[in-house]
């Protein structure tokens, strides 16, 4: 091998290192492999470029600047150099050469999407800026919140199924780890709760924490992933940083499929580098310390990135489904507590709520308080909430749900659809978007799917019939 083969070859394993650190969120030592990369081989281009975000995710955005400009010098026509150059210039509050850059990147790919968003959003951020004359120094939002949960599986109306299963998957294997682990019950790992929207994943989430008497991590990925490329990994770095420095802790991610998606082909490369973050951190959980647990919740679980499935982090889910006649009841007792009630028929009320989801309920009984209270306001005489009330808000508020379940069954049953072309009518089958494996594996869901898409049809007569006692 020659001098210089030799030399290239050097400099490639530097960098290789380089990135692993960086992957890692270890930006000190990745930067150093960086430099040792840029000694030996001075023009190695890609080399600059991941020292550039290196030093931006260190929040040394002059140096980061400085190496991306080298990366164009070596490199020109690189569209994406020249949105991060945007990106470093933001965090530095210089808007104006943000959008300079952002512009150029889109003249050299047009349809770079983030690089629009940003522009976007550079724009009216300085046009706000204009408006109030103190902006703040190039903050990082925050990006997880801290808390001691004051909830636990008490303040969980219903969803007992839920509750036991939380309890023999993490709260017990996490209260008595080594016992678990005597009888091969493995202890931490990351769960997924999935379920459709306002039907209590995150407040079941936060109860768990609250159980097992843990620290609640609670972090957005909407909230991480948006802040930028080598921002996504420190965030999600700091996350996980301070988990680690409150253990033992539950962190909680929501929103779960807002990372990466299925887009797998035209996933951003730093998205990728944002999943084998995660991945990396969940790894380095695993062998460091049992009392950090990762709790995921999505309502999308099919959209939640492949690799993080398939790498088995997320591997075991629980559906945190609707709730179920119980359980409404339960629900309707909660939110009434309270407050002064007349003479309730809880069975009832639960009977003509079916498919309405847990938020939904707990905004009847807002709904039925509101009534009795508005006319004491008003100067009436003081009463109780009635049956009537809460039949009226019922009346008046229909679950939530119906949207959402339709999207979600054309998504998951499959569907056919008449459609006319050149004259002539055709059917078109639109496929299921999960394999055969993951019908199985969210087979809780399909349930509620079919079920509810099914009976939504038969429900107002029954319905009625409930009615017809109460109306005026
Ligand atoms: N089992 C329950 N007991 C008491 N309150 C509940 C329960 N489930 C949900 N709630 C109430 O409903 C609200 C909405 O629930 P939550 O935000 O946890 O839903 P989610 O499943 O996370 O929805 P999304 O998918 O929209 O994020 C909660 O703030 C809580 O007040
Ligand atoms: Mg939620």
């Amino acid at each position: 091998m020659g001098e210089d083969e030799q030399r290239e070859e050097d400099a490639q394993n530097y960098y290789k290192t380089g990135n692993e650190y960086y992957e890692k969120g270890n930006f000190d030592q990745a930067v150093e492999y960086y430099n040792k990369a840029i000694e030996t081989d001075p023009l190695f281009d890609k080399a600059y470029y991941n020292r550039g975000l290196a030093y931006a995710c260190k929040e040394e955005y002059d140096k980061a600047i400085e190496d991306i400009n080298k990366m164009i010098e070596l490199k020109p026509n690189f569209a994406e150099a020249y949105y991060i150059l945007g990106l470093a210039y933001e965090y530095k509050n210089m808007p104006d050469k943000a959008i300079e850059n952002y512009d150029k990147a889109l003249e050299l790919n047009p349809d770079f999407k983030d690089a629009q968003n940003r522009l976007e959003l550079a724009k009216s951020k300085k046009e706000k800026a204009k408006e109030v004359t103190t902006t703040e120094p190039g903050t990082l939002a925050k990006v997880g919140f801290l808390e001691k949960p004051n909830i636990n599986f008490n303040n969980v109306a219903g969803m007992s199924y839920a509750k036991e299963t939380i309890n023999e998957q993490i709260v017990y294997p996490f209260k008595n780890p080594q016992l678990a682990k005597k009888y091969g019950k493995m202890a931490g790992g990351g769960i997924m709760f999935y379920g459709p929207p306002g039907c209590g994943k995150t407040f079941m989430a936060k109860a768990t924490a609250g159980q097992c008497d843990v620290n609640f991590i609670h972090a957005r990925i909407n909230e991480i992933v948006d802040m930028y490329a080598g921002n996504t990994e420190k965030n999600l770095h700091r996350v996980f940083e301070t988990a680690r420095k409150n253990s033992p802790a539950v962190v909680f991610f929501d929103e779960m499929e807002a990372l990466g998606g299925k887009r797998e082909a035209d996933m951003q490369g730093f998205q990728k580098m944002a999943i084998n973050q995660f991945l990396a951190e969940m790894d380095g959980l695993e062998s460091t310390t049992e009392n950090i647990l990762v709790i995921g919740a999505t309502n999308a679980p099919w959209d939640v990135d492949a690799a993080m499935k398939r790498s088995g982090r997320f591997g075991k889910t629980i559906y945190v489904g609707l709730p179920d006649k119980k359980s409404r009841e339960a629900l309707f007792k909660l939110y009434c507590k309270n407050r002064p009630l007349g003479r309730v028929w809880w069975g009832r009320l639960a009977r003509v709520t079916e498919g309405y989801s847990s938020s939904d309920i707990k905004q009847l009984c807002d709904d039925a308080a509101t009534i009795p209270w508005k006319e004491a306001y008003e100067g009436k005489k003081e009463r109780p909430i009635s049956m009537r009330d809460f039949m009226k808000a019922i009346r008046k508020r229909k679950s939530s749900l119906p949207e959402w379940f339709g999207t979600v069954r054309k998504q998951l049953v499959g569907k056919k659809e008449k459609v006319v072309q050149d004259g002539k009518e055709h059917w078109v089958e639109h496929e299921s978007k999960l394999s055969p494996e993951e019908k199985q594996l969210y087979n809780d869901l399909i349930k509620d799917v079919k079920q509810y898409t099914e009976w939504r049809y038969k429900i107002p007569r029954r319905i009625k019939v409930e009615f017809a006692k109460w109306v005026f």
